[in-house]
């Protein structure tokens, strides 16, 4: 069975993570979203935003990949599992996910904009730093797509391609509101299932509602007890 998971905040969030919504007052970690997350906020305080994000790789190498990055790892031993995740987190990978599509990019992961040049970092990045490849001061940034930014083209379209063939998609700890991850289910085809604190079961046709780390095992527990298997396309 190919089973598509597009993932969010709510995933991360038993693993000690805050979710973005959380934050009712607009404040991210205490800091403005549009200061810490948009090309202006970058361009007004480079440095500041870098500090953010040294801070946010320190927490996310702090924590723990929580029961439901585990399940859904252990679901892809049975199945064609592709996550599709807006978090920038690297805890489905550290769970034991193979294939996952970062939408919104990586805290580990860094851009050069004079060269384009990306590459893995993991530690704090100041931004006096020169890039590896070109050698430019103050040009390297969080490779992560930021708001008004465009998401990088393959992993949308893979991410489009991957929702159409699949048999179940599965939305996971995604309060849905930032485009075009939000759209992503009118392209699934099959059964729509949603896994959250709060669901949607107008749009979804079956549910689970609950903490991700109870819920997400339920889930794969229904899958490997066959509770989908009408889903499963025929191979023609
Ligand atoms: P949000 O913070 O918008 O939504 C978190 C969702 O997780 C909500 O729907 C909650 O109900 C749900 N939730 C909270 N705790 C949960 C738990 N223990 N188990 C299951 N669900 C739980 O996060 P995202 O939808 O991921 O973009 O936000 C989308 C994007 O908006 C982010 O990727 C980020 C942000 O701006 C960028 O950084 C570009
Ligand atoms: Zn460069």
């Amino acid at each position: 069975m190919k089973i598509v998971v597009l993932t969010g905040a709510g995933i991360s969030k038993e693993s000690g993570i805050p979710t973005f919504r959380d934050c009712k007052s607009g404040l991210w970690e205490n800091h403005k979203i549009e200061e810490v997350a948009s090309p202006k906020g970058f361009m007004n305080n480079p440095t500041m935003v870098q500090d953010f994000y040294n801070q946010r790789r320190i927490q996310a190498k702090g924590v723990h990949p929580n029961a439901a990055h585990f399940a859904l790892a252990e679901l892809a031993k049975h199945h064609e599992v592709q996550i599709v995740t807006q978090n920038v987190d690297d805890l489905h990978e550290r769970a034991g996910s193979k294939d996952v599509i970062h939408l919104h990019g990586s805290l580990f992961r860094m851009r050069c904009m004079q060269c384009g040049h990306k590459f893995e970092h993991h530690d704090a990045w100041y931004h006096e730093d020169i890039c590896p490849k070109c050698g430019t001061s103050r040009a390297v940034r969080p490779d992560i797509v930021w708001f008004g930014e465009c998401l990088a083209e393959n992993d949308w379209s893979w991410s489009v391609y991957h929702t159409e063939q699949a048999d179940l998609f599965v939305q996971i700890g995604t309060s849905a509101e930032v485009y075009p991850a939000n759209v992503l289910r009118h392209n699934a085809k099959r059964a729509k299932i949603e896994i959250n604190i709060e669901t949607d079961s107008r749009i979804f046709s079956h549910t689970y509602e609950g903490p991700a780390t109870i819920q997400v095992n339920q889930f794969v527990k229904d899958v490997l007890e066959g509770k989908y298997e009408a889903y499963q396309r025929k191979n023609s």
